[in-house]
């Protein structure tokens, strides 16, 4: 059975950069842009060109540079947003305009104060209208999570007659469950009438952590687009982060999905937008946390070291990363000792180690890691000490 394909739509620029403190300027995000591209990623959202002059430019500059991806422009459902967005990609090989308006009963009932019947009407207003100025026309119902399915249904059967490409279904509050998010994609791809000329896209926020699991789902059942960030950065506790879920597609070939990603990449890109935005990674972060093939208690650092695959699933030079990282520590065990001591020029007898271990352990109980540094001047006390 062959593969099917998962496109992937970057919303680092857009989403992401959302948060408070990752502002970039242009010359940042064209950089992330061109990395991206050569990530391999199918879609990039530039950014929310009606939203300042700033965010127009930036949009411009990426669709005149990236050679490979769609470059898309978000917009809320009004003429002025698309009329300004489909200027800001004029120059794009591929240009996507991204509009859309929410669904649920909250923001029928707060944001807009309007019935159902006039949030469709709005809808397929926007859709048409952006297809006058690119034929790639992706509609998001905001807040899809919470919006009841027939409805959902409802609207997005409308905006595909009016000619949208493809559906983003945001669980933008990131209320969903992985099953009930998964059955919500279901149900849309079972009812929508014309899904065939549209595919379904899955937009995850992380407030409940769930975002990675319910793009997976959402993919399982159907989509075909899974709208992500790098490390998982976005408004609130973020979106679904693209290492997850590529690496989750990788890993589990037996789902018969995969992406155009080229894995060995993710490292590099993660870290340059950490630093670029002065987002720090959390150390345990699935994939590109400085912890992710670090090992630090005794029985883990064993297996490790006799075969890697006892302890790690992915392959870290797979993603990018050249080696898994024993770290010793006063959990770690004489196996580990011995690999380091011999990593830095020193090859234990039995009786070497275990003198050259009780030392260890007394510097590992003060210390939080024992570096190399501590390590030779362990093995030259006890030298003296055996010696003597
Ligand atoms: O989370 C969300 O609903 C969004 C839309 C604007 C696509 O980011
Ligand atoms: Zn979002």
């Amino acid at each position: 059975m062959n593969n099917q394909r998962v496109y992937i739509f970057d919303t680092t620029l857009r989403d992401g950069e959302q948060v408070p403190g990752c502002k970039l300027n242009k010359e940042q995000k064209i950089t992330i842009a061109r990395k991206l591209d050569e990530l391999g990623v199918d879609v990039i959202e530039a950014g929310f060109p009606v939203s300042s002059p700033g965010d127009f430019e930036a949009v411009q500059a990426i669709a005149k540079e990236v050679k490979n991806a769609t470059v898309c422009g978000l917009t809320r459902a009004v003429k002025n947003d698309i009329e300004v967005a489909a200027q800001a990609l004029k120059y794009a090989k591929k240009p996507r305009i991204h509009t859309g308006i929410g669904t649920s009963d909250s923001h029928i009932k707060y944001k807009f104060n309007a019935s159902k019947d006039e949030i469709i009407e709005r809808a397929v207003e926007a859709v048409s209208y952006a297809k006058t100025f690119v034929d790639d026309v992706e509609f998001y119902a905001e807040d899809a999570g919470r919006t009841d399915n027939e409805f959902l249904a409802k609207v997005c059967t409308e905006v595909v007659r009016a000619g949208a490409t493809v559906l983003n279904i945001p669980d933008t509050t990131g209320y969903c469950l992985p099953e009930e998010y998964g059955a919500k994609i279901k149900y849309l791809s079972e009812h929508v009438v014309g899904i065939e000329n549209a595919i379904l896209s899955c937009h995850c926020h992380n407030d409940l952590g769930l975002a990675t699991a319910n793009a997976i789902s959402g993919v399982v059942n159907g989509a075909r687009q899974i709208e992500c960030t790098i490390n998982g950065i976005g408004e609130r506790a973020g979106n679904t982060a693209l290492e997850e879920v590529v690496m989750i597609l990788r890993q589990h070939p037996g789902l018969h999905l995969d992406t155009n990603i080229n894995s060995k990449l993710l490292n590099d890109i993660s870290r340059l937008v950490s630093d670029t935005m002065g987002m720090i990674v959390q150390p345990n972060k699935a994939i590109v946390g400085a912890n992710a093939f670090a090992h630090s208690s005794g029985i883990h650092q064993d297996g490790v070291i006799k075969n890697r695959a006892t302890y790690e699933i992915i392959n870290p030079e797979d993603v990018g990363v050249t080696e898994s990282s024993i770290i010793l520590t006063a959990r770690s065990g004489r196996a580990a000792l011995a690999y380091r001591a011999k990593n830095i020029g020193y090859e234990l007898t039995k009786l070497q180690l275990d003198a050259v271990y009780l030392e260890f352990l007394k510097v590992a109980d003060r210390k939080k890691e024992v570096v190399n540094d501590d390590i030779h001047r362990i093995i030259e006390h006890c030298r003296i000490g055996i010696a003597l």
